[in-house]
């Protein structure tokens, strides 16, 4: 075999129903589906170049060496798309994001949906895209969604072979904008992978669990018929019922800083005050802030006179993962 390049782009997506723990973690099958929105933007690029007359692998992640936790994430998912095209080789990776990584902003979802649409490209496998969601999810859970553009969702099952994403709605069909206000560049102290292990030990999570259809339900009718105060209430109170879980943990996990709460409670506010805009957060302190294109500016200028606001990313729907 010689030497054999692709190279593809994903953009990371916001989960507006989260995912929070694993029915199994080494297959990273989760505990509950969920939907998101793919934000436009955003993208990581990678290029995998797998070459069997390396002695080993050279990644660069975002501009560094990758750690030797990341190497062995990268390596591992490698190793599965190069068993299913029988090939034994080691690779170079080029892998850079447009966007603060660590930080609740997915970036390891575009990073590993990125990695599984180059290393399958690379390895010679020509995938349906249900199957590189399906294999974007063994790198990392929400990578799952990040293969599909616009409004997706991605289902729990028993098995591997039943959790995919699919998309439920193409990029144009609401004219959304997730304005990401960053309140902190610090990657965070733990990560969504141990994270997920906890998630058990909160007396919460089963009752998140038991009324995950529920959420699932409203959203997707929510997103169907473009109805913004029901996504608004039903994304609001999925983000605080997976920081419930979070912070009551066996230890608990505090992903928000101070600024993450001022954020929260002046959209809140505006809301009240008949503003169109909700808030939902990740594993990260930085706040999602969704509201109609239309309302942007005005959204965007409230977010700067908040204290502790450092930037504002602006994201409409997004695009599918693709080849470059
Ligand atoms: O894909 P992971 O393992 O990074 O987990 C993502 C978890 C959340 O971002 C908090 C929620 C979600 O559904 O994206």
């Amino acid at each position: 075999m010689s030497t054999r390049t692709a190279s593809a782009v994903a953009s990371p997506n916001i989960a507006l129903v989260k995912y929070w723990g694993n029915r199994d973690d080494a297959l990273r099958l989760p505990a509950n589906g969920s939907i998101s929105m793919t934000l436009g933007g955003l993208e990581t690029r990678t290029t995998v170049d797998l070459d069997p007359l390396l002695d080993q692998d050279t990644l660069l992640l975002n501009g560094a060496p990758a750690s030797p936790d990341s190497h062995r994430r990268v390596r591992q998912h490698l190793d599965l798309i190069c068993d299913l095209a029988g090939l034994r080789a080691r690779a170079r990776v080029v892998s850079q994001a447009n966007f603060p990584s660590g930080a609740g902003i997915a970036s390891s979802a575009s990073a590993f949906a990125a990695l599984t649409l180059a290393a399958c490209a690379a390895a010679g496998l020509d995938f349906e895209p249900r199957t590189l969601s399906r294999l974007a999810r063994r790198g990392s859970g929400s990578a799952a969604r990040s293969i599909f553009g616009g409004f997706v969702e991605w289902h729990t099952a028993d098995s591997d072979d039943g959790s995919f994403a699919e998309p439920l709605a193409p990029p144009d069909h609401w004219p959304l904008v997730d304005l990401v206000a960053i309140v902190s560049r610090d990657p965070k102290t733990v990560g969504s992978t141990p994270g997920h292990a906890l998630a058990q030990t909160s007396p919460l999570q089963e009752a998140r669990l038991a009324d995950a259809p529920r959420r699932l339900a409203e959203c997707r009718r929510a997103i169907l018929t473009r109805d913004f105060d029901r996504l608004a209430a039903v994304a609001e109170q999925d983000s605080n019922l997976m920081h419930a879980v979070m912070q009551t943990s066996v230890p608990p996990l505090v992903y928000w800083a101070p600024q993450t709460l001022t954020v929260m409670q002046s959209i809140a506010t505006w809301r009240a005050g008949s503003l169109p805009v909700f808030y939902t957060v990740d594993a990260g302190p930085n706040v999602h802030c969704l509201c109609p294109a239309e309302l942007a500016s005005e959204v965007t200028s409230r977010l700067h006179g908040l204290p502790g606001v450092l930037d504002i990313l602006a994201c409409p729907p997004g695009q599918a993962a693709h080849l470059i």
